[in-house]
């Protein structure tokens, strides 16, 4: 019987809207951005990592793209934007850039 409540959650996200999943997923790969830049992008004072929140979007766009094609050099911002496609840069920026800094 408890298998049942296991199996609830993964229920629950399948009935989501794909509009909900999408936010979902775009939120969970700005997660894997929080460990150096803070929760939601947010930095901690005196950090020497830059704060991403509320960064605007075209800005952020053109630095991931330059990070990834080599043209920023960068200490390890270059090996993580090689690890997103072209349209999951445009959703991280456009993530962030509605994120309250
Ligand atoms: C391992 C730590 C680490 C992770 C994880 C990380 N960053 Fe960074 N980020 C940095 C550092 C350090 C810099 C400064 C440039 C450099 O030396 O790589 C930076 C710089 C940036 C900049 C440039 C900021 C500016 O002011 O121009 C952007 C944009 C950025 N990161 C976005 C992201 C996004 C989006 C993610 C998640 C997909 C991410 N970073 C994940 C460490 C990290």
């Amino acid at each position: 019987m408890r298998s049942t409540w296991f199996a609830l959650p993964l229920a629950a996200a399948a009935c989501l809207p794909a509009q909900a999943q999408d936010v979902l997923y775009v939120r969970s790969l700005a997660a894997t951005c929080a460990g150096c830049h803070g929760t939601d992008g947010r930095t901690v004072p005196g950090s020497e990592v830059p704060a991403i929140a509320g960064m605007p979007r075209e800005y952020m766009l053109r630095q991931l793209q330059a990070f990834r094609d080599g043209t920023r050099p960068a200490t390890v911002m270059h090996q993580i934007a090689k690890g997103f496609s072209g349209q999951q840069l445009e959703q991280l920026a456009t993530y962030f850039a509605a994120t309250k800094p």
